[in-house]
């Protein structure tokens, strides 16, 4: 994405004091510092340089240095250590009909969860939201986010992938369900408003799009300081587990689950080529949202951020594979923009969100 627009994060970030424009926006002279020489690059010493002769002749005739490196064993191994079991990270797939991504233990939070839509899929209505929130039974114990984590928080069970994405099916919406598709979001103006407009606007793409992909997940961003320091600081929120054994059963809840302090959302609206297979051009969107209440008003396209942004401040990579040829970009497509009815159309609309976002 070579549309880096580091004025859009800061004012993403703005909304919670935050600013990620130093950290994630595109520098300039990116290129530089990607290609600042490492230790292990051959191509290091320039042949011009003379610096290369130099470690060669010392290790020709030293041969004390020659007998350490080469011939006597090292007198430790750290890599014995295995023995005792590779500590990690283990990323465990989350995947089910519906949608497919990865966990993260540390968080209790997904790294990241795609839906897929396609025409059929938004225009198919079978399965209901039963708010059935559960445990992932295929994360370790351990690890897992527990639906009692978020009562009393004052956070919405906010999806990532959307029950309303799945409604083509009932097992396809209960999938949707599990607590590995969950993050803790601000349920007023946000997941109950702001952000339950943004997924339909990822489902109406499909009128534009035959085939929509939609990667969700969370971001713990730094905030400036008073003092002008960057940190990040999240809230994490949690009950005590009745089946936790534990002795303090009584005493504060433990914390498990972390509390985002931003959502982003990676859109690949995908065009048919001319044999009608997918496999076209694909217009790609990021946007960044701040987890907290963002007016009605709002233009999308305020959150709109270039993809790199996103890959920086999550760790991930969304699109390697994706030829540049084949890339365009989505709000240069179609109008990045919500329509967001009057109020009253709005209560309608997310009135099965907030059936059950708390509890
Ligand atoms: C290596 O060092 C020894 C002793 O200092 C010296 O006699 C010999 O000529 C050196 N060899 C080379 C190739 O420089
Ligand atoms: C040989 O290598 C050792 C270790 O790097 C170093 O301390 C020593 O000075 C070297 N000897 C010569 C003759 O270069
Ligand atoms: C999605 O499409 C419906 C039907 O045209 C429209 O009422 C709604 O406002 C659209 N939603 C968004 C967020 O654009």
């Amino acid at each position: 994405m070579s549309k880096a627009k580091p004025m859009t994060i800061a004012a993403v970030s703005s909304t919670l004091g935050a600013g990620l424009a130093l950290l994630y926006s595109t520098p300039a002279n990116e290129k530089e510092s990607v290609n600042i020489p490492t230790p292990q690059s051959k191509s290091l010493p320039s042949p011009d340089e003379g610096l290369v002769i130099l470690p060669n002749a010392l290790t020709e005739n030293n041969t004390t240095t020659a007998a350490i490196q080469e011939k006597t064993p090292p007198p430790v191994s750290p890599i014995g250590i295995l023995k005792y079991g590779n500590p990690g990270p283990i990323n465990d797939k989350i995947t089910a009909i519906s949608l497919h991504g990865a966990y993260d233990r540390r968080t209790r939070n997904p790294y990241w969860v795609a839906e897929h839509l396609t025409r059929d899929s938004v225009s198919s209505v079978i399965g209901r939201r039963k708010n059935n929130f559960r445990q992932d039974p295929s994360i370790p114990a351990t690890f897992r986010a527990r639906v009692s984590d978020y009562s009393k928080s004052g956070y919405d069970r906010g999806h990532q992938v959307p029950a309303n994405s799945a409604r083509w099916s009932q097992e396809a919406v209960d999938e949707t369900f599990k607590m590995s598709n969950m993050c803790p979001q601000v349920g007023e103006g946000f997941n109950m408003h702001y952000w339950a407009y943004l997924e339909d606007f990822c489902r109406n793409l499909t009128s534009r799009y035959p085939s929509v992909r939609v990667i969700t997940g969370p971001l713990y961003l730094p905030a400036k300081g008073e003092d002008g320091k960057w940190r990040v600081s999240y809230e994490v929120i949690g009950q005590q587990s009745a089946g936790s054994g534990s002795k303090d059963k009584d005493e504060e809840p433990l914390p498990n689950v972390a509390v985002p302090t931003h959502f982003y959302k990676i859109i690949f609206g995908e065009e048919e080529n001319d044999d009608h297979r997918i496999g076209g051009q694909v217009a790609v969107g990021a946007f960044v949202l701040p987890n907290a209440r963002i007016a009605n008003d709002r233009d999308l396209g305020d959150f709109e951020v270039a993809l790199d942004n996103v890959e920086r401040a999550s760790g991930l990579e969304f699109a390697q594979e994706l030829k540049s040829s084949q890339r365009r970009r989505l709000c240069e497509e179609v109008k990045c923009d919500l329509k967001v009815k009057d109020f009253s159309d709005a209560v309608e609309d997310v009135t099965g969100l907030m059936a059950g976002a708390k509890i």
